[in-house]
């Protein structure tokens, strides 16, 4: 069924750690900003009926001047978890039968529809909430508070976490509910006890998080 995917598109960060003038998800890159990039790209999966970009608030004018009827812009908050909150209950305000919901950073301006798609057909599949994953391919080690290391997690059993996630609109508002604040929404997912299933992620969602990461996605719109 078209339509029974809304997507929410967390935009409402600084980019402390890229630095550049404006927030993160407006820097240009090749030509348009990393938050067309993803709206762009999101569209292209047919799935997907409703887009909601929750950008900062001195943005909002702006971004729904640009967008049109293509998005709804809502105004974010202080942490992502705020932030995701707020643009998940926009989403069913619009929609409020809708089905699944898609969490996606902005940042991952790169990530291929297909991934998308294998979140979506997890969903399809029964799944409750989905997460793409990648091995990790640094050891990683513990520390303390002194930077003395204290362990070495078993690697085989770590794994790196990527956007989109997915969910059943109940589940995530049932974790939404709790007030919690994680750095990923299926961290809230799983604190009550809800599988979370993986799909496999794809480096090319990477997030643009620093400089170097810019400089990375530069390059492969140049030379892909
Ligand atoms: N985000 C958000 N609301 C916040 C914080 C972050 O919507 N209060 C969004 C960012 O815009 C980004 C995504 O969540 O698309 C992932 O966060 P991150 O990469 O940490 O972006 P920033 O928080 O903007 O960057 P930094 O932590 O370096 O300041
Ligand atoms: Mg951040």
């Amino acid at each position: 069924v078209l339509g029974d995917v809304v997507a929410v598109v967390s935009a409402a960060g600084r980019g402390l750690r890229l630095s550049e003038a404006t927030p993160k998800a407006f820097v240009q890159l090749a030509g348009k900003t990393l938050l067309r990039r993803t709206v762009d790209a999101l569209s292209a999966v047919g799935d997907v009926g409703l887009i909601v970009l929750v950008v900062p608030q001195e943005m909002l004018a702006q971004v729904t001047a640009e967008f049109g009827d293509g998005a709804l812009a809502v105004s974010g908050g202080v942490e992502r978890t705020h932030s995701v909150r707020l643009g998940m209950h926009a989403a069913l305000g619009v929609v409020p039968d809708a089905k699944y919901v898609l969490v996606h950073d902005a940042a991952r301006v790169l990530t291929p529809p297909q991934l998308v798609r294998d979140v979506v057909a997890a969903l399809r599949g029964g799944a409750e909430a989905v997460v793409p994953v990648l091995p990790l391919v640094d050891t990683i080690k513990t520390v303390d508070a002194n930077g003395m290391v204290t362990g070495t997690p078993d690697r085989s059993s770590l794994r790196a976490v990527q956007t989109p996630q997915g969910f059943r609109v109940e589940v995530l508002r049932r974790a939404h509910a709790a007030e919690l604040v994680a750095t990923d929404d299926a961290g809230l997912v799983e604190s009550m006890g809800v599988a979370v299933h993986t799909v496999l992620g794809d480096p090319m969602a990477f997030k643009i998080t620093t400089p170097l990461d810019l400089r990375l996605a530069q390059t492969l719109l140049e030379r892909p």
